[in-house]
């Protein structure tokens, strides 16, 4: 492990802080949800710690400094020029995702996502009895692809289309080529593409990811949950130029009760977003060699596993399809016989049923024993299966 300033090595007990990782299931060694065992960055939990000393938590404001801080953040970093008057607050990515469901589709309507995706974007659709339509991506050669015909037919269906770039689970940063594609073929269908950024900053160390273009049919949700793991603070926004729509998003998002702000989120998003970026630039060298480490094991010690290529996330897509196992039977299998917890890759869709995705979020002593888990795992299931691999 290279030196870093920051401490990325320790291992935190995270064990009886309600976390949703480590005490819901109490006995695994969890690799699945989207958070970080690191320690957040200091200059975060110094400003927490200052604003807790206060003590009265009341209600509060969401101060002009926290969206000065994102607009700072996307112009420093990806020349992205945004304004207050085009921005809402709001608790979550996933809050506001489902506010704009409600009140940009009808009850009914289709919407479009790129599969396999982020499960919750399923969850969202159908619990606000609206229905998925899939655009899949083609696999092919360790790589994934959009189909663009097929997006095009699809997009004439919908009034909705939900992006997610960087792409989780397959970690990919869509280049501007895919994106202004993207783009010409939701203006041709005049579909409203919502633009899910939320793991924009997680890039391999030298590569930066696309912002969506701005422009009147597209809504941008962005936050710095992941990027500085401080998702317990429920923290995000909206961003659109159309004033039209960001109106109609505000008043849905009103009705939802979705648009207030606790009393540590918003010292925690500017302390992050305006101390913090020395602690993620080392972040994402040590998830390069988190990345690299994982890779040169399955090749070396586990070939039967296949690291799909990616750029972004700290969340591995393993290709697991020589195994010829459902992803259910081999998450539950890996978790009963080694108390290893991977998400299984059909919550992602049916055209994940053959990947598990892995959180690689860690310090290399839990990702190592992960690994060792995984392997023994894989070993015992070989048995079972009569030396099929
Ligand atoms: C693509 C994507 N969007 C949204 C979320 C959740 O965002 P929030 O906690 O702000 O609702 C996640 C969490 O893993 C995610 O991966």
């Amino acid at each position: 492990m290279k030196n870093t300033k920051y401490d990325f090595e320790s291992v935190v007990d995270r064990h009886s802080t309600n976390s949703l990782k480590w005490d819901l299931f109490e006995d695994d060694l969890p690799m699945w949800v989207a958070d970080m065992d690191f320690k957040v960055a200091p200059a975060i939990n110094e400003a927490i710690l200052k604003r807790a000393n206060h003590p009265v938590y009341g209600y509060t404001i969401v101060p002009d400094e926290l969206f000065e801080a994102y607009i700072d953040w996307w112009y420093r970093r990806y020349g992205l020029e945004m304004s207050r008057e085009q921005m809402a607050y709001s608790v979550g990515v996933m809050p506001s995702i489902s506010s704009m469901i409600r009140c940009l589709t009808d009850v009914g309507d289709e919407i479009l996502i790129q599969s396999p995706v982020y499960h919750v974007f399923y969850h969202v659709i159908e619990e606000n009895n609206r229905k998925v339509l899939e655009n899949q991506l083609v696999y092919e050669n360790g790589k994934y692809f959009i189909d663009f015909d097929d997006l095009d037919e699809n997009l004439s269906e919908v009034k909705l289309m939900i992006l997610c770039n960087p792409h989780n689970p397959i970690g990919k940063i869509w280049s501007r080529e895919d994106l202004d594609k993207i783009d010409e073929l939701c203006k041709k269908h005049d579909v409203i593409l919502i633009s899910d950024e939320i793991h924009c900053d997680l890039t391999d160390p030298k590569l930066k990811y696309n912002p969506f273009k701005s422009s009147d049919n597209v809504v941008r949700c962005l936050s710095p949950s992941k990027s500085f793991n401080i998702a317990g603070f429920q923290s995000s926004i909206v961003q659109t130029s159309n004033n039209e729509l960001l109106e109609k998003i505000k008043n849905q998002m009103h009705i939802d009760n979705s648009g207030s702000c606790n009393v540590f989120a918003a010292t925690a998003v500017v302390a992050a977003y305006n101390q913090s970026e020395e602690w993620l630039e080392e972040l994402k060298e040590v998830l390069y060699e988190n990345k690299q480490f994982v890779k040169e094991y399955l090749s070396e010690e586990l070939p039967v596993i296949k690291l799909v290529e990616c750029d972004a996330t700290y969340l591995l897509w393993l290709d697991c399809s020589e195994l010829k196992v459902p992803s259910k039977v081999l998450s539950g299998f890996l978790r009963q016989n080694q108390g290893l917890f991977l998400s299984a890759g059909i919550d992602f869709g049916k055209n994940g049923d053959s990947f598990l995705r892995m959180n690689i979020a860690c310090p290399q002593e839990l990702l190592r024993e992960g690994l060792l888990r995984l392997k023994a795992g894989i070993i015992a299931l070989n048995t079972f299966n009569k030396g099929l691999y």
